[in-house]
Order: structure tokens, then sequence, then C-alpha cells
């Protein structure tokens, strides 16, 4: 199985999903500031796997900081997590991970740590976040494989897979998790334009791993459910508003009102870091806005008249009332969603 990131020998390792399916190709890096650069160009992307490149960026860009003293070591790491928050605005898991490391660094600071045992300790935080993601998708994809009924086909949207975390996936963990218990699932990914996650990423991810799987482009999905083909939807999601509303790849609210309208299930997949409290209701939940080119080109070919007016939202907020599940590592959340997410974390908070 690929590895989508890894820390070794003192770099960032990532596989550039840019170049997928065609190329295979590991990129090596030793500055925060090009990790910045590869979560923006969508080198890496998913919201886990931008949490885990932002928790290795810290840890990167403090560890060849070369500070000769804490103030100036502050000054660094101040510098190092600005930039690295500018990345993407939307999924969650990029400012809960700067969080992380952040609250470590400031422990750290106040155990008066030296500068080398400081580096030595973001390190090891960032390493533990890649590892702990993958079992948190492990154990979601347990949960969300009871819901996975024998002989099912799956729609998913985008790529919530193992290319989209430190590895297993998301949704496509709950479908990995589903295939584990023995069940026979087939699945159907959309294309979904405009950056062809599904097309490019999800059905090589699926193919690699001997799932069987179908591509569709987006506007098949309809076609799909009237003709009986989908048995269930499962997507990921960027962030979780405290009252259930889900933000996810633009096109995922479209496939929720299909799924309504043809009275299929809709489920979406998200560890609890993507659950966002603090914002009460999705429209709060900040959508990142892409270069139109994106848009008037496909995989660099021109396909729009020059100077056409284009709009271009990254993700779509679903409304919690088209949302049958959220399946989380800790358990599976149905609606009324403001009290299951709050009881969820009063539950964590005190284990
Ligand atoms: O723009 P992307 O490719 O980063 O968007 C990714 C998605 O929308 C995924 O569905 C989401 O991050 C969940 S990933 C487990």
């Amino acid at each position: 199985m690929f590895k989508t990131i890894e820390w070794k020998d003192n770099k960032v390792v990532m596989l550039d999903q840019t170049l997928l399916p065609n190329k295979v190709i590991y990129r090596k890096f030793i500055n925060y500031n090009d990790v910045a650069k590869a979560i923006e160009d969508l080198l890496v992307r998913g919201a886990p796997a931008i949490g885990v490149a932002a928790a290795m960026g810290v840890a990167l860009g403090v560890s060849r900081l070369k500070a000769k003293n804490i103030t100036e070591l502050k000054r660094g790491f101040k510098k190092i997590t600005t930039r690295l928050a500018r990345t993407r605005p939307t999924a969650v898991n990029l400012f809960w991970a700067i969080e992380k490391m952040t609250s470590v660094f400031e422990k750290a600071l106040n155990d008066q740590k030296t500068i080398q045992q400081i580096t030595k300790i973001l390190i090891a935080e960032a390493k533990s976040l890649c590892r702990e993601d993958v079992e948190i998708n492990k154990r979601m994809g347990k949960n969300g494989a009871k819901l996975i009924k024998n002989n099912s086909t799956i729609l998913t949207h985008c790529n919530a897979g193992a290319l989209a975390t430190a590895g297993y996936g998301t949704a496509l963990g709950v479908i990995r998790a589903a295939v584990e218990a023995k069940k026979n699932i087939k699945v159907f990914a959309d294309e979904t334009r405009p950056i062809l996650q599904g097309a490019r990423l999800t059905a090589w991810e699926l193919m690699e791993d001997n799932i069987d799987v179908t591509l569709i482009t987006d506007n098949m999905a309809g076609y799909a459910m009237q003709q009986g083909l989908i048995d269930a939807v499962v997507v990921g999601t960027d962030r979780v508003a405290a009252n259930g509303d889900v933000a996810n790849k633009i096109g995922t609210y479209s496939v929720a009102v299909l799924a309504k309208a043809h009275n299929i299930p809709f489920y979406v997949a998200a560890p609890t870091s993507t659950i966002d409290e603090k914002i009460k209701h999705g429209k709060d939940i900040p959508i990142e806005e892409r270069s139109p080119k994106e848009v008037t080109s496909v995989l660099g070919k021109h396909i729009a008249p020059n100077k056409v007016k284009v709009i271009n939202p990254a993700f779509d907020v679903t409304p919690a009332k088209l949302v049958t599940a959220i399946i989380t590592e800790d358990g599976v959340l149905k609606a009324p969603y403001t009290a299951n997410i709050k009881k969820l974390f009063l539950n964590k908070n005190k284990g």
C-alpha cells in the first residue's frame, strides 16, 4: 500500500497527488514554506492529510530554524504557523493540527526544555498525529461498516480515502472496513470536477486495493440513483458545524439532495477532529474560492471562451437535515445533531 505522507530522515515525504494516476512520484521537503505551497497546490489534499502535513510542516520549520535563543525560537514558531494557517481555509483539521502543535510547544516552553528538546518533542508529536490518524480511520471504518448492507453499491464523491488521510481513509475507510468484514461491496465514484479527485484519486486507490469501482461523471449521479444502482452514499467532510451541517467538496450538496429524493441513506464519515463546535451553522464555514483556471481548463487544456465569468467554490455545505448519520471514531451520530455532538464531546472530555 502506498504512503500519502511520512516523516523520514528529518524530511517530510509526500506522494505528489497532482500527478496521479499517471505517475507515482514522492517528493521530499526540507522547507516548511514548500510544505505550505504543496498544501495550496493540492500536492497533498483531503482534510486529515492537510492536518498531518501542517503538523509536519511546523516540526520541519522548527528543526531548520537555527534559533540562538528562546526569543528567536518563539518568533520563528509564530512565522511558521502563520504561514501554514494561511494555506487553505475550509478544512478545520489544518487549524486543529496547528493548535495541537502550538499547545505542545507552549507546554515544552513552560517546562523549560532546551531548543533541541523542543524540536524533538515537536517532531514526535507530528509523527504521532500521523500514526493516530490511521488508527482513528480504522475505528471509524468499523463503526461505519455496520451501516453498510451486504451486496451494496456505494456512491462516493471526491476522494476521502487513504490519499486524503495518513492512511486507510474516512469514507473509503468505511468501504474498506465493510470489504474486510467480507461484505460484497461495489463503489461508484463521481469524477468530481473541477480537479477530478474522484477520477484521478478514488478510482486509482480503490483499483490498487482490488475494490470494485465504476467511474461516472458528476451529472450521472441522478441517473444512477433513478436506475436503482446506488444503495447508499458515503462521503468525507472538511468541517462539520455544531448543528451537523457538513462542508465537503463542491457537488456533495447536489448528491445529498438527490439521495433524499431517491430515499437513499446519505452518510458522512468524520473524525472528531473535523467537527468544529465553535461554528454553529454551516453558513459560517469559510468556503475556499480557487483559481478560475480550474474551471476554464481540464488537466491543463483550455475548454472555455477567454474571459468568460467563472466562480470556483471548492466546497459546499450540506444541511444536517439531509444527513442520515455522521460516522466518527467514537460512534455513529444521528439527529438531533446539535445535542448529540454536544454529548459526544462531553463524554470525550470526561474520558
Ligand atoms: O480539495 P480537496 O481535495 O482537499 O477536498 C477534499 C474533500 O473534499 C474530502 O472529501 C474531505 O477533505 C474529506 S477527506 C477524508
